[in-house]
């Protein structure tokens, strides 16, 4: 697969670019930025073309499919004009600014027969199933409940993330981690109870929130996100048995051995797993999906894109039904 990047983001450079140049199946052929210096210097690490403008690099015949790591309220647009020029996209996190404008994007891909993925890393480490596999097995009993949360410390005050017109905002970012967790393990039927969001007093961006969410099988989740907390990364499930717990739950290193700790009246049991390479497993996965005649219509990438969509639609209602408080920041 041949690809081209739009942006010289952080995410590329440090997590995407590295795992793409490590998979034999995919070329990165061009990188394409706004200033020609930050192509450059992206061009001269992978041994790629640099690309002035996000344009012609969608012009380019030798390109099959585009990355797209820029702001989530610039995903949409440009998602959209590669699915226009005929190329297939994995799109950064969240797939775009909203459920409507998610809807667009599948329905764009759909008709053009084009593989349209959002770049949740996260979930292409085997660990999720592990812990799949222990509750189905009952270790934990009956589940009550999920908790999860991606918290961080506070950002550079020009980061992308504290930009309102770019789609900034601590549930757009950070939210999304948690809610997706609860969709891994609950599924899609999620009602959004209640949220609370603490947001800047100057504009209103959302610094950090929390949410409870209502499964229709009754199991309750309750996620926690921001920009102004330590430092914490994970999810517990909860159940009438034991309660099994996993830290650096969203980007751990690619040699780090993941735990799985499973608390239970008589003691705690602490199970590690093997170390997983899942930037390496989610680009593979994409270029899998790029090559496989007919991937695009099938049932697994539908799967994926209402994925997107009701991550989006979750999104929303907590955006219209939160308790808003203003701090200052
Ligand atoms: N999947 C993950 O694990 C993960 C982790 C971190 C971030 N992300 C996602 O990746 C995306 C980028 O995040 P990042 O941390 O890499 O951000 P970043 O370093 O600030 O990169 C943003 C990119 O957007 C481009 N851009 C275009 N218009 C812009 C504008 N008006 N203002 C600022 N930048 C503009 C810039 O490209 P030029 O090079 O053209 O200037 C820049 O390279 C976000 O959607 C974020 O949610 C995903």
């Amino acid at each position: 697969m041949r690809i081209g990047v739009l942006g010289a983001a952080s995410i590329a450079w440090r997590r995407v670019l590295p795992a793409m140049a490590a998979c034999p199946d995919i070329d990165v052929v061009a990188v394409a930025a706004r200033d020609m210096g930050r192509a450059r210097r992206f061009a001269d690490r992978f041994g790629c073309a640099a690309v002035a403008g996000y344009q012609p690099l969608l012009e380019r015949a030798d390109i099959d499919a585009v990355y797209v790591p820029l702001p989530a309220a610039l995903h949409h647009a440009w998602a959209a004009r590669a699915l226009r020029a005929g190329k297939h996209v994995l799109v950064e996190k969240p797939m775009a600014g909203s459920a409507e404008e998610a809807r667009e994007l599948v329905t764009l891909a759909t008709r053009a027969g084009l593989v349209l993925r959002e770049n949740f890393m996260f979930l292409h480490h085997p660990r999720h199933d592990a812990v799949e596999s222990l509750l189905r097995s009952g270790r934990i009993g009956e589940l009550r409940s999920l908790h999860a949360a991606l918290c961080i410390p506070p950002l550079p005050a020009e980061d992308i993330r504290y930009v309102p017109e770019l789609g900034g905002g601590a549930l757009l970012d950070a939210g999304v981690y948690p809610l997706r967790t609860a969709m891994r393990f609950l599924g899609r039927g999620l009602r959004v109870a209640g949220a609370t969001l603490r947001t800047r007093a100057a504009d209103g961006l959302d610094l950090s929130g929390q949410v409870l969410l209502a499964a229709d099988s009754g199991v309750q989740a309750s996620l926690e996100f921001g920009f102004e907390h330590a430092y914490a990364a994970r999810y517990a499930l909860w159940g009438s048995r034991a309660r099994l717990t996993t830290e650096h739950a969203f980007s751990p290193a690619a040699d780090q051995r993941p735990a799985l700790l499973l608390e239970e009246q008589g003691g705690t049991e602490r199970i590690d797993l093997p170390a997983a390479d899942q930037y390496l497993r989610c680009v593979a996965d994409f270029a899998s999906a790029v090559r496989t005649e007919g991937a695009s219509d099938g049932p697994d990438e539908a799967c994926r894109r209402a994925d997107a969509v009701t991550t989006l639609e979750l999104a929303d209602r907590i955006r219209a039904c939160a308790v808003r408080v203003e701090v200052a920041g």
